[in-house]
């Protein structure tokens, strides 16, 4: 959809990348930047003052200490039609630790995901993030709630008609107030962070799977949000560059203390990048654990998982209890 095109009536407007919303706005709120890419968009909708909008929007998250729970999903459901996507997932993710969400295709990963990233509503149940229950805010609420949250989408989902400096400058120019040269400094520095220091000028169809990636994340982090979300980070990467993303993920934690929810059909991928691993199938969360209680579960379907991955966990469980010293 064009913003151009939002009337009294249209309630907010998604700005799209090859399918997938990368930013959701109200309309007015896109309207009423006079900066970059938004403005050439909605010339002639009506507008909320800035001013306006952030009094309207107020919403304060807390950020609590690392391990203490960050987001907090209680019974949630989520029903396409007749058909119920998710089925009253309970789940806690912690403060500056890395959750990977295991589970097969169609079993409601990205529909997870989305809702917690406030970007779909649930059906049923609550989503709380630092204290706050993002089923209850209304659509500029959320917007604010969305500015603490990057987003890694499957397939970065960058904007091709944009250089890679403008893709990562895009949220700084939508949400703050910096000036060029702040928002350039700023930007430089998080590409060249990301050893993407000589791609600036570059644009989406001239980098590798695992460069847009880098960039992805680099535009998630942009605006220093306290929540990363990735939705499948290493699908269609070689193995050696999905351990280059694995890392990447597993230092940005470390260096920034953000907490993590990756989406992921892989075990071997999860058991190395995870401090808590939960699985999903068929919309319910059937184990969650570290990877250690995962290796040693008898479940048949983390079995399947693990075998499905190139993983023996009877092996490894019994060189894990091996390994462990026996008293006296
Ligand atoms: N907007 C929608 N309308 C109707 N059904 C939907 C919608 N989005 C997802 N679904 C259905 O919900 C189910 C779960 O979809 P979801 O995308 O969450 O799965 P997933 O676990 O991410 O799968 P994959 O690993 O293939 O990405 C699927 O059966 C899908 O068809
Ligand atoms: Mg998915």
């Amino acid at each position: 959809m064009c913003p151009s095109s939002a009337d009294d009536s249209t309630s907010h407007a998604a700005l799209m990348s090859n399918g997938v919303s990368v930013f959701v706005e109200p309309s007015r709120r896109i309207c009423s930047s006079n900066q970059s890419f938004s403005a050439r968009y909605a010339r002639n909708a009506p507008c909320y003052s800035g001013a306006m909008a952030s009094e309207l929007s107020k919403v304060k998250l807390s950020r609590p200490e690392r391990g203490e729970p960050h987001i907090v999903v209680e019974s949630l459901s989520k029903q396409y039609g007749a058909a119920a996507v998710l089925r009253n997932v309970n789940a806690t993710f912690r403060a500056g630790q890395i959750a990977v969400v295991v589970g097969g295709s169609g079993a409601g990963k990205t529909t997870l995901l989305k809702i917690l990233a406030g970007l779909d509503q649930p059906t049923s149940g609550t989503v709380l993030i630092g204290g706050v229950d993002l089923t209850q805010l209304d659509e500029l609420q959320l917007n604010e709630v969305r500015k603490h949250i990057g987003m890694v989408f499957q397939y970065s989902a960058l904007l091709d008609s944009m250089s890679v400096f403008d893709n990562v400058a895009f949220p700084l120019r939508e949400h703050t107030k910096l000036t060029p040269a702040e928002i350039r400094a700023r930007v430089e520095r998080e590409l060249s962070r990301l050893g993407l220091g000589d791609a600036t000028e570059k644009f989406p169809a001239e980098l590798s799977g695992g460069m847009s990636k880098r960039v992805a994340l680099a535009r998630a982090l942009i605006l220093e949000p306290a929540i990363v979300m990735y939705d499948e980070p290493t699908s269609g990467l070689d193995p050696v560059m999905a351990r280059a993303v694995d890392r990447l993920i597993v230092n940005t934690r470390d260096r920034l203390g953000v907490t993590s929810v990756v989406i992921s059909h892989d075990m071997a991928a999860a058991r190395r990048v995870a401090d808590q691993i939960h699985l999903l199938d068929g919309g319910q969360p059937v184990a969650s654990g570290t990877p250690e209680e995962l290796v040693a579960s008898d479940s048949h379907l983390v079995r399947e998982l693990f075998q499905s991955s190139g993983i023996d966990s009877r092996r490894l469980l019994a060189e894990h209890v091996a390994g462990i010293p026996q008293p006296g």
